[in-house]
């Protein structure tokens, strides 16, 4: 199967273009372009990794609530049975591992079939394996780079012709500690820099085609993956945070629903720090 696949975006004949094809760029709305008020993705097709839970599981109800019919993926269709509840009509639930690049392209492809189309992908999965630099295993290494930051290559090739098609948007969960870096995090800051890099040069190639691409920089966000710390040592996190509180995923979900409404098409290539300050 994976010699089916294809190895690059674009087939040989097609080039990537400097200028637009069309010097008209309202010539084929891009999503969320029609002023139909707050449901302005009416019509349109979300794909949300990492919904299951936490951030991914707030974007997937915001971008519902926006209109959209929402592809909730995690590692289990079932640990996205409340997500997709919780979205409505028109909802559904696949399980992947993001690191399996053959199982991520017929995932891709189920969603289109199932839900009719895909104008919006956000690559939200993630994980932590946490580990001073003497102490962390190659596989610790390897693991958190193939998820966070490969599952999201896997996502956005797989993704990128029906994205070219409908003038869709992408939008990658990145860090501030992809930014800043940070101890005992050289595998997580390394795979977050790096979905930096990708959202950059995505952005680069498909903006020719009317696709959007950024990124989100969360700080410090209340979920699953931050429960682990201390309540002393939360609080004391949060009381260096210059808006003095840990975030909810609800703000970063605010700032994805920006990124793909009408008002954010002019804006690509971006990384969107949501972290209160912290890395001020
Ligand atoms: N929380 C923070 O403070 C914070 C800060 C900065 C950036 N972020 C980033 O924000 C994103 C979401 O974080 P979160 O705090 O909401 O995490 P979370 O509560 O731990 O949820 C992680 C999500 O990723 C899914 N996932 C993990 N590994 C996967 C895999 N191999 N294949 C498919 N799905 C997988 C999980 O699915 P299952 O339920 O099936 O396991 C779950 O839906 C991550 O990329 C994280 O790095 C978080």
């Amino acid at each position: 199967m994976r010699g089916s696949l294809p190895t690059a975006i674009l087939p040989q004949n097609e080039t990537v273009s400097a200028t637009p094809e069309s010097t008209d760029p309202t010539s084929q709305p891009a999503p969320g372009s029609e002023p139909s008020g707050g449901r302005f993705l009416e019509g349109r097709v979300a794909l949300v990794t990492g919904a299951s839970r936490g951030i991914g599981r707030a974007i997937a109800e915001r971008l519902a609530e926006r209109g959209a019919r929402v592809a909730c993926i995690a590692t289990r269709a079932e640990n996205c049975a409340a997500t997709v509840e919780a979205c409505g009509d028109g909802a559904r639930a696949f399980g992947v591992d993001v690191s399996d690049t053959d199982e991520v392209a017929a995932v891709v492809k189920a969603v289109q079939e199932n839900l009719g189309g895909l104008d919006i992908l956000v690559n939200n999965a993630g994980v932590t394996r946490d580990q001073i630099l003497l102490r962390m295993s190659e596989e610790d290494f390897d693991r958190v780079v193939a998820v966070n930051l490969k599952g999201s290559w896997n996502f956005i090739r797989a993704a990128a012709r029906p994205l070219m098609k409908s003038r869709g948007r992408i939008v990658n969960v990145s860090s501030v500690v992809g930014l800043t870096g940070n101890a005992g995090q050289a595998n997580y800051a390394a795979s977050k820099a790096g979905v930096i890099g990708l959202t950059k040069s995505v952005a680069k190639e498909l903006a020719s085609r009317g696709v959007c691409v950024n990124a989100v920089a969360p700080g410090f966000i209340e979920t699953d993956m931050t429960a682990d710390l201390p309540e002393a040592a939360a609080a004391e996190l949060a009381a260096s945070i210059p808006l003095k509180r840990i975030g909810t995923p609800a703000e970063v979900a605010h700032v994805v629903d920006y990124l793909v409404s009408p008002g954010g098409a002019y804006v690509t290539g971006q990384t969107i720090v949501v972290d209160g300050g912290l890395s001020l």
